[in-house]
């Protein structure tokens, strides 16, 4: 199975890039699923129901969100009734919208989609390893479901690759999100769990994680409230990976993925 996973969708400028390339992107690359995290698709804050349905029409098999689930209020009643749309697993309970999602190819393969969001320098949260692990007691790789992706939302190298490990083997893969800065550490670990730390955004890079700079760097040198920030508008990068699985729902290869804008570009083969 081909899985192609972008990274966090920032302001039009990457909403447009995206819709614009998915269709192409699952064809030439022969993807049987499509996941894109769109926690930044409105101004760079959240997520607004009609964008989110322009993803799901160009291609996206489900959507993932992360700290900035909650931005755009309409999202919370638009979430109760879309499930392939999904929010970080560790929220406490009762937070609205589920964080997994089952999807079933039309060849009756079941894939299961899930988010969990890291705690080193976010916002406090339930535990993402026990979350995960209630999750996996029903779910097994290679038996219930031909592949299984875990969206990791968080800051820390050190608690995306500790996350990886701990469930290395139990799913297909492991890509982080929310630094908006695509890593170079993409691997198959050694039980068959494919890892980036981050896949980066799809976004303008020449801006600060995506957010024009002046603003940005204004938060860094001044300790006055200023211009709000606003998301850079040149050209995106889509930025993203794509995992190949074998039969037994682990990983054969992970390929970065670049396309567009500044960063250079990456097209993984077929
Ligand atoms: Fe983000
Ligand atoms: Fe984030």
């Amino acid at each position: 199975m081909r899985i192609l996973f972008l990274g966090d969708v920032m302001g039009r400028t990457g909403r447009d890039a995206v819709v614009s390339a998915l269709p192409g992107l699952r064809r030439d690359l022969k993807i049987d699923v499509a996941v894109v995290n769109a926690e930044n698709a409105s101004h760079g804050f959240g997520l607004a129901p009609d964008m989110a349905e322009a993803i799901f029409a160009a291609g996206a098999d489900a959507i993932t969100l992360g700290n900035h689930s909650w931005d755009r209020k309409e999202i919370i009643p638009y979430i109760a009734q879309q499930k392939r749309l999904i929010r970080p697993i560790n929220y406490p309970p009762g937070t609205p919208g589920e964080g997994a999602v089952d999807i079933t190819l039309a060849d009756g393969r079941r894939v299961l989609i899930l988010q969990a969001m890291g705690r080193l320098f976010m916002d406090a949260m339930d535990c993402p390893f026990r979350a995960i692990e209630t999750i996996l007691a029903r779910a097994r790789l290679g038996v219930t479901h031909a592949a299984i992706l875990v969206d990791f939302h968080g800051e820390a190298t050190s608690e995306k690759m500790a996350f990886a490990h701990a469930f290395d083997g139990a799913v297909s893969a492991v890509l982080g999100t929310h630094t908006h800065c695509p890593t170079a550490d993409h691997q198959v670990l050694p039980g068959g769990t494919a890892f980036m730390a981050d896949v980066g955004m799809c976004g303008d890079y020449d801006s600060v994680i995506g957010m024009g700079k002046a603003p940005a760097i204004a938060r860094f040198t001044r300790k006055m409230p200023g211009e709000r920030l606003h998301p850079a508008d040149g050209e995106a990068t889509i930025c993203g990976a794509v995992i190949e699985t074998g039969a037994d729902g682990k990983a054969l290869r992970i390929d970065p993925l670049r396309l567009g804008g500044r960063l250079s570009p990456m097209m993984p083969s077929v």
